[in-house]
């Protein structure tokens, strides 16, 4: 059977990283969730106290990063040159810091390149905001993830008391616009939908049931095929 590219994109907890993985274990394929590279980029900046606006720390930063994903059942860690960061990456300074990193060209470029080099054999799911777009135009499959914002803000909450912290649903709500802005508005890749990708509304829909939606187009793919 082909191994297929399947490109998952939307904003911010629209439901993309659960289906994808969930999706992913179906299939018997890698996930590869772009976000974190932009989360590991962003706190490589912050480690090495480099300033977004100085473009040589940047490139000089970029020559550097070494972002690796190893894929386990129990979830992909995301290891930066030679650190495991995969809880230190989704903490609330990481996330603001990966949405403003994620607007440089040079940024861009080296992300693009390495999560190119990362699907080019097929057997992938990569979600991000610019995967059907620019980094696999020619993708398999490719899906837009929508969400009111309402519903993801109160899926990152829930999220959080799982993990045991306490957060404000209203400062959520509002970190989400904030992020949906700033990805949608920049010049470069800007979360955008491709326009052959198929949009699902997940406002209403569970994780199974959005695993689902997707698993049966690729089956049914095939058999037409
Ligand atoms: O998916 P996420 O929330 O982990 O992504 C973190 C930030 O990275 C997001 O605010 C925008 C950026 N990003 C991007 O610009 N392009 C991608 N393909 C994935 C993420």
């Amino acid at each position: 059977m082909k191994k297929y590219v399947i490109a998952i994109d939307g904003p911010a907890a629209s439901g993309k990283s659960t289906t994808a993985k969930m999706l992913a274990r179906k299939l018997s394929y890698i996930y590869i969730d772009s976000g974190a590279m932009y989360r590991a980029c962003g706190l490589r900046a912050l480690q090495q106290n480099v300033d977004l606006t100085d473009r040589i720390a940047l490139a000089e930063m970029l020559k550097d990063i070494k972002i690796e994903i190893t894929y386990s059942e129990k979830g992909n860690r995301v290891i930066l040159n030679g650190t495991d960061v995969t809880d230190r990456i989704r903490e609330a300074d990481i996330t603001r810091l990966s949405s403003q990193i994620a607007v440089i060209d040079i940024v861009r470029q080296k992300m693009v390149e390495l999560q190119r080099e990362m699907g080019k054999n097929g057997g992938v799911i990569m979600d991000g905001r610019d995967i059907g777009t620019v980094v696999f135009p020619q993708a398999d499959f490719k899906f837009f993830m929508i969400a009111e914002v309402k519903t993801r803000a109160l899926r990152r909450w829930k999220e959080a008391i799982d993990k045991g912290e306490e957060l404000l649903l209203s400062q959520i709500e509002n970190d989400l616009n904030w992020r949906d802005k700033n990805d949608s508005n920049r010049r470069i890749s800007p979360l955008k939908k491709a326009d052959d990708a198929i949009e699902i509304d997940t406002s209403r829909m569970s994780i199974t049931e959005q695993t689902e939606f997707i698993y049966k187009i690729i089956r049914e793919s095939e058999n037409e095929n």
